[in-house]
């Protein structure tokens, strides 16, 4: 490895969105908004507020969305500005200045492992981060998700995936890791023996569940390579994490943040809920309809 700096983000984007369809049939499930704002421009504000400089995206034939969304857009910025709408002009030039941002396609939806394998080149020798579209932080007044992972990541020099208790029995529906000591107590960094993807209840190696960040060493491509089909027939993340080990100290960090499951659709329509009570514009309207809600459920 000849760079320690984690300054590259790989952000993978290829999945079916099986969960969302008809929505996920021409768009990636990663455009669809949170109130306003695409879940991907979410993750791409949390690895640039993180300090990332250079973000790739893997992507499926459904990437002109996301291609668009992150570039310019001339046309509608001249119209802004010459509306006088000043403030939405000004927003959606940023938009295409938060970072550079390169795309590659993955051929088929192989499986999570897979699509990182395709940013094997982008990587080269350098540890470097994931972010998943399913799994927005926000962690109000603190530090985002990954800055608390490339943190620990700099402490130890070694992989560190970020991991939240979920409730006993949904660990089914994670990559789950596996403590070296179960002693852990209170400390955010946790030395790991083990990962397993969606363990059945009963051999679950605990309740922390992986949650759509890692920073990972160069060293997990030479196992993505030869990584065979693993749960569901698809290329694990997690398998290849756990061959890692091998040659490799591999920690969990229990990131601080609230965290939501958009890929699911009750976490979707929570996350929606809850941003836009944040919003001042809406706060009010929202709050009141609401509470006539509650009264008639
Ligand atoms: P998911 O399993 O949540 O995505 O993968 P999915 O397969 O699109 O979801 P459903 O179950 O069909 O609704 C986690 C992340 O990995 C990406 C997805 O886009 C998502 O961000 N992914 C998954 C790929 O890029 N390629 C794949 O082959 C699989």
């Amino acid at each position: 490895m000849t760079n320690t700096r984690v300054r590259k983000a790989v952000i993978p984007a290829a999945g079916l969105g099986t969960r969302f369809l008809p929505a996920t049939k021409a768009m990636p499930k990663e455009m669809l908004p949170i109130v306003d704002i695409p879940t991907l421009q979410y993750i791409v504000e949390e690895a640039a507020a993180s300090g990332i400089e250079e973000i790739l995206i893997i992507t499926n034939s459904n990437k002109r969305s996301m291609e668009d969304h992150f570039d310019r857009n001339y046309e509608l910025e001249e119209r802004l500005k010459s509306s006088g709408k000043h403030d939405l002009e000004e927003m959606i030039r940023k938009i295409s200045d938060m970072a550079n941002i390169y795309y590659v396609r993955q051929k088929e939806p192989k499986g999570l492992g897979h699509a990182i394998w395709c940013a094997r080149t982008f990587v080269g020798e350098e540890p470097f981060a994931v972010l998943l579209g399913d799994d927005l932080v926000v962690n109000e007044g603190g530090e985002p998700a990954l800055k608390q992972l490339i943190g620990a990541y700099c402490e130890k020099k070694a992989s560190v995936v970020g991991v939240q208790s979920v409730p006993h029995e949904d660990v089914g529906k994670y990559g789950i890791v596996e403590p070296l000591d179960k002693n852990y107590g209170d400390s955010r960094r946790i030395k790991l023996s083990g990962i397993v993807e969606k363990p059945l209840i009963e051999q679950s190696p605990s309740d922390l569940a992986v949650l759509g960040r890692y920073v990972l060493t160069p060293e997990i491509f030479k196992f993505l390579e030869t990584q065979g089909a693993g749960k569901n027939g698809e290329i694990q993340l997690t398998d290849a994490i756990l061959r890692l080990m091998d040659i490799q100290t591999v920690y969990a960090y229990k990131f601080e943040g609230i965290r939501y499951d958009v890929g699911d659709k009750f976490g979707f329509v929570k996350a929606t809920i809850d941003f836009a009570l944040q919003r001042d514009e809406l706060r009010g309207e929202l709050s009141g309809y609401i509470k006539k809600l509650a009264e008639e459920l």
